[in-house]
């Protein structure tokens, strides 16, 4: 299989299974041969970005770093991985024009069904007002107005949303047998 350099960059709210379908594309892509990196937003803050919190500016931070290494790795045949909230749409468009093959793809899921799933235990604690600007609940997010994929992971299993995302993988002409 033939690959490309590329930044798929997976946008969303906390819970709505970035980090899944970021390490189950990962495995199938490198199943396939290709070199493939994951920056997953809750790893990155335990070191390239150790010490950011979670203002505007903290989390523009997060992401230019995220993005800037996307783009060393996308530019030289990796496919790069993010998986990050990023709720600001200015700074994704950045990291968009400053990578290769820059794929945003959307997790999107139903409110509801992400407190009802609440799998770190979060949302019930932000509902309760015990963590200050948690995105979603007292802090923004911008919903991508022109992803190139969207995923409803609210009603999508994680194999099916993996496929979507090599669908259009495949459709772009990013990856070819
Ligand atoms: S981002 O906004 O800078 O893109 P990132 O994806 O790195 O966020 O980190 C989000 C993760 O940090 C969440 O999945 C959650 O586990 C944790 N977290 C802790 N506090 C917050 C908060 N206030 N808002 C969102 N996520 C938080």
């Amino acid at each position: 299989m033939i690959h490309q350099g590329a930044t798929i960059w997976l946008t969303g709210l906390s819970g709505s299974g970035k980090s899944t379908i970021a390490n189950m594309l990962a495995g199938r892509l490198r199943e396939s041969g290709a070199k493939v990196e994951v920056l997953d937003g809750d790893v990155i803050r335990t070191n390239l970005s150790r010490g950011l919190g979670f203002s505007k500016e903290d989390r523009d931070i997060n992401i230019r770093r995220i993005g800037f290494v996307c783009g060393l790795l996308s530019r030289n045949g990796v496919i790069a991985i993010a998986a990050a909230i990023s709720p600001y749409a200015q700074v994704r468009r950045e990291v968009r024009a400053t990578t290769t093959n820059f794929v945003e793809v959307f997790t999107d899921c139903e409110f509801e069904k992400l407190v009802a799933r609440d799998v770190k235990g979060l949302y019930k604690k932000a509902l309760a007002g015990e963590i200050k600007n948690f995105t979603g609940v007292s802090d923004p997010y911008e919903t991508p107005e022109h992803a190139d994929v969207r995923i409803d992971s609210g009603t999508q299993t994680p194999e099916e949303s993996t496929d979507t995302v090599w669908n259009y993988l495949a459709e772009a002409g990013l990856i070819r047998s």
